[in-house]
């Protein structure tokens, strides 16, 4: 029930485990029997989950209606536990805080080279070196808040954050989040896309447990669909597409498969069975837990499980024909995604008795992928941004709108074909992801971080 009769729909439970039934129009429901009394849950959207004990008897659940209005005086809770501050999220939930700890979500305002591009420093912090949006495109600055420091005024200077806005991405924020049109997905960023539910007294947790009776806690089926990470992960900022995770999902197999971003990226890991074990958490299914690393384990081992590459070799009368084959699969997005700069370089060496030799023909690699490898056989698989005189790479926030792009697509084979000279005994496949542009972490003297996906040798029969 609530205050004015009974509701439909509702989900109840026996509180931890896994079957719910619905209730009816008359607000009745019925579960099995139970022989020891055990507390039973009601969740509906747009209510605080409510539980009662199953041997009280007339049992009623009355729901309580989520206040109406977000109020903007709630002051965020920080996640870093202190035992002098009893509502910050690491207090209890400490696994949770570990896996997040550990996301980039963590760090998306104050990562350093995220900072060195915004406020135009290299590693070392000395000032004006290199891409700097501050110094290139000062208007611009207050753009970046929206998504990686949610909880920042929207003009605050990324440079200088303190306190919890300092934690970008976190946990309070995040389960603040009410509701997520997709009416405006891409042109409006971050916060500015999300329907935010901040109490004005009290507290209020969304979240994607319908049995977590605590009188705070609110159900949002929500929090399992990819429309939740959307305004975050879709960006046309100044014109260009920066970030197109989302719509590349929308068009994916995965998608058609019913995989949401959660699916993959918040997997259960398995292990955790109480989310605030000793501070009111109870036993549940740990395959019912979403795993806040956002990767399962690491990025390099999803990229692993997701790139497969294979050659086919021929020995021709006065050279050796070699068919490369790369594809990605089980991902839900292009590959790679995420920031505009990040790219995959193929690298196929062919070795004779020693050295190894460049290709007679096939497709050639540029300076893009680095001054050693230029005019080496391979490709790059990129966003490529220039701009207005054609020049690259560019930072986004000086780029054309319209880019060159050539990404893998999930499912989608991409085929090339080398020669290389008769003498070819073996060759080396490599697959490399890099964050950035060679030129970008020379520049700023970012250590060198590039990540070999693959690495193959295979040899030619002659
Ligand atoms: C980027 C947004 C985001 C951030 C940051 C975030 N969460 Fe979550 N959280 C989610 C989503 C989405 C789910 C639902 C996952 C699923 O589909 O199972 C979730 C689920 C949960 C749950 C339910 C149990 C579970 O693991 O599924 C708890 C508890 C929780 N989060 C607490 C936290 C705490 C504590 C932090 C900070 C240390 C945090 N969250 C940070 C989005 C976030
Ligand atoms: C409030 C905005 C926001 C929301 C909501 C959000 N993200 Fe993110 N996400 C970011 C930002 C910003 C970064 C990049 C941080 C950085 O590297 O500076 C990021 C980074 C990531 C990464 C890279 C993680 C890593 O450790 O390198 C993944 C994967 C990811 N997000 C997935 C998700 C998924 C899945 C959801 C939905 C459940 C989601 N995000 C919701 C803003 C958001
Ligand atoms: C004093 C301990 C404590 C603190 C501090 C705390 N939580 Fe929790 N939280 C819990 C307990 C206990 C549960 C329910 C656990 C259960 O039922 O197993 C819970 C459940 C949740 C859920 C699940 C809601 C749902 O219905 O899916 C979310 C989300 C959540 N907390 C987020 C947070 C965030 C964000 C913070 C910090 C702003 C926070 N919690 C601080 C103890 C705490
Ligand atoms: C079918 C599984 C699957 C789904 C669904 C999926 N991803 Fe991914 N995602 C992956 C894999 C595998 C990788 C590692 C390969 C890579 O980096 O491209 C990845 C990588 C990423 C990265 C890191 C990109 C980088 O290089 O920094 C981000 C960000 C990301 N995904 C966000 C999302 C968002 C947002 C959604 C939903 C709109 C989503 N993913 C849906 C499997 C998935
Ligand atoms: C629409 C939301 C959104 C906006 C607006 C946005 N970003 Fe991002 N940014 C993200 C997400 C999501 C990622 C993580 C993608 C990934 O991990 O590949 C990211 C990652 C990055 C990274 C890579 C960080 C790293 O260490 O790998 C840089 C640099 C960056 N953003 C710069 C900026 C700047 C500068 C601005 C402001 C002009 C900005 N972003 C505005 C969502 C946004």
């Amino acid at each position: 029930m609530d205050d004015s009769g009974p509701i439909q729909g509702a989900q109840v439970r026996y509180q931890g485990t896994p079957r719910f039934v619905l209730s009816n129009a008359e607000g009745r429901f019925h579960l099995p029997p139970n022989s020891d009394p055990q507390r039973i849950t009601a969740s509906k959207e747009g209510f605080f989950i409510e539980g009662a004990m199953s041997d009280l008897s007339p049992l009623t659940l009355k729901l309580k209606r989520l206040p109406a209005k977000d109020s903007e005086d709630y002051t965020w809770v920080d996640p870093t536990p202190n035992p002098a501050r009893h509502q910050n999220c690491g207090n209890c939930h400490k696994e949770i805080l570990e896996e997040w700890s550990a996301s980039s979500h963590a760090r998306s305002a104050n990562n350093r080279r995220f900072l060195n591009l915004y406020d135009g420093t290299d590693w070392q912090g000395r000032p004006h070196v290199g891409w700097s949006l501050r110094d290139e495109h000062p208007d611009g600055i207050g753009v970046c808040n929206a998504c990686h420091a949610p909880t920042a005024p929207f003009d605050a200077d990324l440079g200088n954050l303190t306190g919890v806005s300092a934690h970008g991405v976190h946990c309070d924020f995040c389960h603040k989040i009410a509701n997520a049109s997709t009416e405006r997905i891409g042109v409006t960023h971050g916060r500015y896309g999300l329907e935010l539910l901040r109490p004005n007294q009290g507290q209020i947790f969304f979240g994607s447990l319908d049995d977590v009776d605590r009188g705070e806690d609110s159900y949002a089926a929500l929090y399992h669909e990819s429309r939740y990470c959307a305004s975050c992960h879709e960006g046309v900022v100044f014109g260009v597409p920066v970030y197109t995770t989302y719509s590349e999902w929308l068009a994916s197999p995965a998608r058609q498969e019913g995989k949401q971003c959660q699916t993959c990226h918040m997997a259960p890991t398995g292990t955790m069975s109480n989310i605030a074990p000793g501070m009111g958490g109870i036993e549940r299914d740990p395959q019912a837990m979403g795993n806040h690393r956002f990767f399962d384990r690491s990025q390099a081992e999803m990229l692993r499980r997701c790139l497969h590459v294979s050659a086919e070799a021929a020995t021709e009368a006065d050279s050796v024909k070699v068919n490369v084959r790369i594809q990605a699969d089980q991902v839900g997005h292009r590959v790679p995604t995420g920031f505009v700069d990040r790219n995959l370089l193929l690298i196929v060496e062919a070795f004779g008795v020693n050295e190894s030799a460049m290709p007679i023909d096939g497709p050639r690699l540029s300076g893009l992928a680095a001054p050693s490898w230029k005019g080496k056989a391979g490709k790059i698989y990129a966003k490529r941004l220039t701009d207005f005189d054609g020049k690259g790479p560019v930072p986004f926030w000086r780029a054309r709108p319209d880019v060159e792009d050539n990404r893998l697509s999930p499912g989608q084979p991409d085929s090339s074909e080398w020669r290389f000279s008769s003498d070819t005994i073996r060759l080396r496949l490599r697959v490399i992801y890099r964050q950035f542009w060679p030129e970008t972490v020379k520049t700023k003297g970012w250590p060198v971080d590039d990540l070999a996906v693959v690495d193959q040798e295979i040899s030619i029969r002659h």
